[in-house]
């Protein structure tokens, strides 16, 4: 089994079906643990009702973000974390961590990059008028949202979607797609070192 953190800021509702099709279905990986860089994360709250190891500490408490990322690291082999997947982790990840986890962290992002990087990709898409938005997993690489992508999925805006019904449409389809894909990496061990290499 592989070790898996899940980091995320907000809400948490990737990080519960995650863990919930850990449970149901025979993947490959385990979420050992859960990081929030926010102590008000509603994500705090679902780990401990799917009894998973939470930890939190805010970057505002660390004197930069290499102390921040360091004290990350320490926690990720505490719990001899293999691999991370990011969901809804509000945060760009520095030096640090990415040379230690290199190839090895991911991201979930709600639009089909590269259109609509950065904060509020469905409010971004409904303003564009855009007929298909989606889904995107990626690499994690220095920037925002730039990283090597791994997979997508496509989404229909109907005219009467609003910012809610749309996002509930991306987020059913997150749901179903992030811990299929993060199975799938872990299961070659060598396809995501080759192709993160490659940026
Ligand atoms: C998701 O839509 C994800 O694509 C984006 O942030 C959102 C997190 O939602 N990166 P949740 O916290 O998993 O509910």
């Amino acid at each position: 089994m592989k070790r898996v953190a899940v980091f995320a800021s907000g809400s948490g509702s990737n990080f519960e079906a995650i863990v919930q099709a850990c449970r149901e279905q025979s993947l490959q990986f385990e979420v050992v643990l859960l990081f929030s860089d926010k102590e008000q994360a509603y994500a705090l709250e679902r780990a401990k009702n799917l009894n998973i190891p939470a930890h939190t500490f805010s970057p505002k408490n660390f004197p930069d973000k290499n102390s921040y990322e360091k004290e990350i690291v320490k926690l990720l082999e505490d719990y001899d974390v293999e691999f991370i997947a990011l969901a809804g982790y509000m945060r760009l990840v520095g030096p640090l961590l990415l040379n230690q986890y290199f190839g090895k962290i991911i991201n979930i992002h709600p639009s089909l990059l590269p259109s609509f990087p950065g904060k509020d990709a469905i409010g971004q898409a409904i303003k564009k008028g855009v007929k298909i938005t989606g889904v995107t997993i990626h690499y994690v690489d220095s920037g925002m949202d730039t990283g090597p992508i791994i997979a997508q999925e496509a989404v229909e805006v109907d005219e009467t979607d609003t910012h809610e019904t749309l996002q509930k449409k991306i987020q059913k389809i997150e749901h179903e797609l992030y811990p299929k894909i993060i199975d799938k990496l872990l299961r070659k061990d060598d396809h995501y070192v080759i192709k993160a290499s490659t940026n």
